[in-house]
C-alpha cells in the first residue's frame, strides 16, 4: 500500500504531467515504498521521512511519459521510474549533509532529524537499492546509462566542492557541475524511458538531449530560486549556496560586472555571514541584473530542450513535456 503523498496535493496546480500519469504515478510511488523496506528499522524510517514529504517526482515523471511517447505499454518502466527517484533520494541525503541545510520539501532536513552519519548511510542503502532495482531489470544498457549517471552526478558534486569560494570559477566550469551534478540525470531518467519504449536512436537522442536541457534549466533556476525565491513556497532555505560559499552563475555574472568586488571576496568567505550579507548579496544581484541573465541563460537551454520534441508527432502527451520545459523557468518550488 502506498500513502498519501503531499506532493499529490501540490502537483495538481501547476504539474500537468503528474496528473496526465496519476495513475502510473501511484504505481511508483507504490513501488518506492515497498523497495525503500529493510530489517533494519532506521533504513526505512529516515527513508520514509524524506520521500512521505514528496517533492515533485519529476524525473519518475520523465521517465513515465518518454516511455509512453515511444508506445511503451508493458510495465517495466515502473520499477525504472521508482529507480530513478531512489537515485534523487539519495542525492539529497547526501547533498543536505554536504550543503549543511536546515530545510527541504518545506520541512526539517533528515540531516536535522537523525545524526548526520545516519543520513549518509541511508543514502548508501539507496543507491545500493537503486542498483539491485536495475540490475532485476536486466538491460544492459539502462543498467550502463543509471550507472554512469550515479558516478557522474558525485564527480559534479564533488568538483562543486573543491570549487567553493573561487569567485574566478568560469561560466564554462560551472555549467560543467550543473550538467554533472543535475542534468544528468534528467538526461538518464528520459533515455530509458525511451529504451523501454524500444525508441529507435533518433528519439532516444532526442528525449536524452531534451532531459538535458530540461535539467540545465532546472538547476540554473534553482541557483537564481537560492537567492530570490518566496522560502516558503520553495521548501528549503534561501541563501544556502551563499552561506555555503558556493559559487553559482548569479554570483559569477555579478562579480564578473565589476560591482563591488570586494563585497563578494570579503562575503563568500566569511564564517558565519549575518543576514545583512545576504540582503546585501541580494541587492548586488538584482542591481546588476544578474538574476535576469542567468534566468535568460535557462530560458535558451529550454528553447533547445522544445526544439528536441519536434522529432515527435503533436499529442497531449508531448504538451505536458513542453508544459514541464517551461515550468523548469517559471517555477518558484
Ligand atoms: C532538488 O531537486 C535538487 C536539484 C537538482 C535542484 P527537485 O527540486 O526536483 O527536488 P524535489 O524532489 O522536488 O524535492
Ligand atoms: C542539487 O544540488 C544536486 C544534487 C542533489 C545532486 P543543490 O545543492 O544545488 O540543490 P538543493 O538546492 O540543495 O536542492
Ligand atoms: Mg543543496
Ligand atoms: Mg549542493
Amino acid at each position: 500500500m502506498s500513502p498519501q503523498f503531499a506532493y499529490e496535493k501540490q502537483t495538481a496546480n501547476h504539474m500537468t504531467l503528474a496528473s496526465f500519469l496519476g495513475e502510473q504515478l501511484k504505481a511508483v510511488n507504490a513501488c518506492i515504498y515497498e523497495k525503500m523496506q529493510s530489517p533494519v528499522p532506521l533504513i526505512p524510517e529516515i527513508a520514509e521521512y524524506l520521500i512521505s514529504l514528496g517533492g515533485k517526482r519529476l524525473r519518475p515523471l520523465l521517465t513515465l511519459a518518454c516511455a509512453e511517447l515511444c508506445g511503451y505499454q508493458g510495465g517495466r518502466h515502473i520499477s525504472l521510474a521508482a529507480c530513478v527517484e531512489f537515485i534523487h533520494t539519495a542525492t539529497l541525503l547526501h547533498d543536505d549533509v554536504v550543503d549543511d541545510s536546515a530545510l527541504r520539501r518545506g520541512n526539517k532536513t533528515a540531516n536535522m532529524m537523525w545524526d548526520r552519519k545516519a543520513c549518509v548511510l541511508v543514502g548508501d542503502f539507496l543507491f545500493s537499492r537503486a542498483l539491485e532495482m536495475m540490475v532485476q531489470d536486466g538491460s544492459q544498457d539502462v543498467l550502463e546509462i543509471l550507472a554512469q549517471a550515479s558516478t557522474t552526478i558525485t564527480e559534479g558534486e564533488v568538483l562543486q566542492l573543491s570549487s567553493s569560494y573561487d569567485l574566478n570559477l568560469s561560466e564554462t566550469t560551472y555549467l560543467e557541475i550543473i550538467k554533472a551534478k543535475t542534468a544528468c540525470l534528467f538526461a538518464a531518467a528520459a533515455e530509458i524511458g525511451a529504451i523501454a519504449g524500444d525508441a529507435r536512436t533518433e528519439q532516444r537522442k532526442a528525449l536524452r538531449d531534451y532531459g538535458l536541457n530540461l535539467g540545465m534549466a532546472f538547476q540554473l533556476m534553482d541557483d537564481v530560486l537560492d537567492y530570490s525565491a518566496d522560502q516558503e513556497k520553495l521548501g528549503k532555505s534561501v541563501g544556502d549556496d551563499f552561506r555555503e560559499g558556493k559559487v553559482t552563475l548569479p554570483v559569477i555574472l555579478a562579480y564578473q560586472s565589476g560591482e563591488d568586488r570586494s563585497f563578494w571576496q570579503e562575503a563568500i568567505k566569511k564564517q558565519p555571514q549575518n543576514n545583512k550579507d545576504l540582503e546585501k548579496a541580494i541587492s548586488l544581484l538584482e542591481k546588476t541584473g544578474a538574476l535576469n541573465k542567468t534566468k535568460l541563460v535557462a530560458q535558451g537551454f529550454v528553447k533547445q530542450g522544445l526544439r528536441c520534441l519536434d522529432k515527435f508527432p503533436n499529442s497531449e502527451l508531448k504538451t505536458c513535456l513542453q508544459e514541464l520545459a517551461l515550468f523548469s523557468v517559471e517555477r518558484a518550488h
